[in-house]
């Protein structure tokens, strides 16, 4: 059987352009439909192979199957693409170089291009904030070399139309070829800039908020003025030694801002009483925990337990503390910090009836007090800043 027997016409010239490269040059690769005896056409992969002796050997690879599979998974990533146009998120695909392969309408809006001049373009290179491209590539470049996880959900800003900044939540996929080689990855991204904007000027309300609390506390108390930020500073101080992540640092710091505002429930006559309290002036002090919870509980929504942690500021490791008489762990991590900030505060500042006791005797209290009052790591990570110099003038400055 001669050619034509085995292709098409419309293939019969790069067939013959293949049998010339192959004498040329010494081999030769040509992917093309083959003509079955049925009649139909299967996908082979032909190579082509000069021998010393000046023969060529054709041998080839029946590729139908393997691109059918191909067309397939194409198919399904398009509609998978399809389908994110309409569920909100923006998602593109990247090659294992960074460059955009595809992208979908909402991605376009965002970045505020046509599809045509944004397909090709290096990802991060043209769309990541300057600071982040080269940290971002590096990590994007182990992740293709299979040397560190895929980063499944990223939160990151991008810089999207007019140049304005925008900040995504990523979900990522890793994209494989059909022999489970790496070929780049498939991120999803939510905008959630409007919600983070959002949840800043909340907080900054709540900041303002616990501010405007804390200053009422000391018009009633002024022998304590201050002493509640200086608690919150020095207790956030220890939470930053202990390696305490963003959030319970905020616990810390909003939870010592307003840990003593039951004291207005407080006659001041007894609260600017020098000396010691009476054993029927004692009770009435110890009830500005439950009187400051119920306070703080009238702020509805906070997005943490101020309320708790007001409560449990007295509360003592071994139980001897009040209101409740808790135990170790039954006593919330912001409370336990903040009981040793406040005890080594109130040492160490002056009273109207007494000089400030000094860092010694400070320090001595708390190593007494040590895993029976005190949350040993507390003490621990304390100490480490009193010993390391903790600059006290400018805390009382506060
Ligand atoms: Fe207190």
């Amino acid at each position: 059987m001669n050619i034509e027997g085995f292709f098409s016409k419309e293939y019969i010239q790069q067939v013959l352009a293949s049998f010339e490269e192959v004498q040329r040059t010494g081999q030769s690769k040509l992917e093309i439909p083959l003509l079955h005896k049925d009649g139909s056409l299967v996908d082979v992969l032909m190579k082509g192979v000069r021998m010393p002796d000046g023969n060529v050997i054709i041998y080839s690879q029946d590729k139908t199957e393997i691109n059918r599979a191909q067309r397939t998974l194409q198919q399904e990533r398009d509609n998978a693409l399809r389908i994110s146009n309409v569920d909100g998120a923006f998602n593109i695909t990247l090659g294992l170089d960074g460059l955009i392969q595809k992208i979908n309408q909402m991605g376009c809006d965002t970045l505020g291009h046509p599809k045509e001049d944004i397909i090709g373009k290096n990802w991060f290179d043209n769309y990541l904030c300057a600071e982040d491209i080269e940290f971002v590539k590096g990590v994007y470049a182990d992740m293709m070399a299979g040397k560190v996880k895929p980063h499944l959900i990223v939160t990151n800003p991008i810089r999207g139309k007019n140049g304005e900044i925008r900040t995504i939540l990523w979900r990522n996929a890793i994209v494989e070829d059909e022999m489970g080689n790496i070929t780049g990855t498939l991120g999803s991204g939510i905008d959630i800039t409007e919600r983070e904007r959002h949840k800043e000027s909340l907080r900054n309300s709540l900041e303002g908020i616990f501010y405007l609390i804390s200053a009422i506390t000391e018009v009633r108390d002024p022998y304590t003025a201050g002493h509640q930020r200086r608690v919150a500073h020095f207790a956030k101080e220890i939470g930053v030694e202990m390696g305490l992540n963003e959030d319970l640092l905020e616990q810390i710091y909003y939870g010592g801002l307003v840990h003593d505002i039951g004291k207005i429930s407080i006659p001041s006559e007894i609260l600017s009483s020098p000396g010691k309290l009476s054993p029927l002036q004692r009770p009435l002090v110890q009830t500005h925990a439950k009187v400051g919870y119920e306070i703080i509980s009238v702020v509805k929504e906070l997005p943490w337990e101020i309320d708790l942690i007001v409560l449990q500021h007295h509360e003592r490791m071994d139980g001897s503390g009040y209101p409740q008489g808790l135990f170790g762990d039954e006593i919330l991590l912001p409370a336990r910090v903040i009981g040793v900030a406040d005890v080594v505060e109130a040492m160490t500042s002056h009273r109207p009836y007494r000089p400030a006791l000094g860092l010694d005797v400070t320090k001595e209290e708390i190593i007494q007090g040590r895993n029976t009052k005190y949350d040993p790591i507390v003490v621990d990570a304390c100490l480490r800043i009193l010993d390391n110099g903790f600059d006290f003038k400018k805390m009382q400055s506060l």
